[in-house]
């Protein structure tokens, strides 16, 4: 049996609008373990679940999202015209997908998206919001901004958190422990080169790699028992899982 957990990279996003509630229902029906989400600040600074700083790529408008009330994003529609069998499909609060998803038992990657705008009190924004919906031991925070997953720690020192990176690290899991991290979050890229894979392994931290949407990625990546793939196809990545059982 895989311990291999399969994470639904902003929902069933291979099938549905990225980070809508309607996403992250599909990924619950495939059987994804948990959902990986990206937040940022409204205006009026409630947190949304949106992976673009802009709302120009998910919607027919323009602009930041730090510039729109959350009235304002609510008006809007994402990606009707790539995903037309889902043309109501909303920006969510976090409010409403972690009470979404909270009788489903699954995990929730909640990703900081503070690596271009380091929206003020983000961190404290959203662990209360965790708090308020009782979901705090089902939640991995991770971010690019490594100050901003510590000042998260801060507020929560026993939050679940992980480094996510995109270039790669000296001694990454050596950093990641001495800063009490518990996580490594790696591109799917890097697992490829030398023998990063195993020195993540070695590391004996939670290694969730993404975006992992090749069946063979995952299959190499479900056979070494890492602890996570996030994936935009998590029916995909939960079959794989079952025939490599076999
Ligand atoms: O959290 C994993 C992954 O989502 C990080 O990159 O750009 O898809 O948010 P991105
Ligand atoms: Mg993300």
């Amino acid at each position: 049996m895989s311990n291999t957990k399969v994470f639904a990279h902003r929902g069933a996003s291979g099938y549905a609008p990225e980070n809508t509630l309607e996403a992250f229902a599909l990924a619950i029906r495939q059987g994804a373990d948990g959902i990986e989400l990206d937040v940022q600040l409204s205006s009026d600074g409630i947190p949304v679940v949106i992976h673009d700083e802009t709302i120009d790529r998910v919607t027919d408008k323009t602009g930041y999202v730090k510039d729109y009330t959350l009235q304002e994003l609510k008006e809007l529609t994402v990606l009707k015209d790539r995903f037309p069998a889902y043309n109501q499909s909303k920006i969510p609060t976090l409010k409403e997908v972690l009470e979404a998803v909270k009788p489903s038992g699954i995990q929730v990657n909640i990703e900081l998206k503070t690596g271009i705008y380091w929206y003020p009190d983000i961190e404290k924004k959203v662990a209360e919001i965790v708090e308020e919906t009782g979901m705090k031991d089902r939640i991995v925070y991770s971010s690019f901004n490594h100050y901003s997953v510590q000042r998260l720690k801060e507020i929560v020192p026993d939050a679940e958190t992980a480094y996510l990176y995109s270039d790669v690290i000296l001694n990454v899991g050596g950093y990641a422990k001495e800063t009490n991290v518990d996580g490594l979050h790696p591109a799917v890229y890097h697992v490829k080169m030398a023998d990063f894979l195993k020195e993540y392994k070695k590391s004996g931290l939670k290694v969730r790699v993404w975006t992992v949407n090749e069946e063979t990625d995952m299959k190499e990546l479900i056979e070494v028992g890492i602890t996570a793939v996030i994936t935009n196809y998590p029916d995909v990545a939960v079959r794989v899982r079952k025939e490599s059982e076999n």
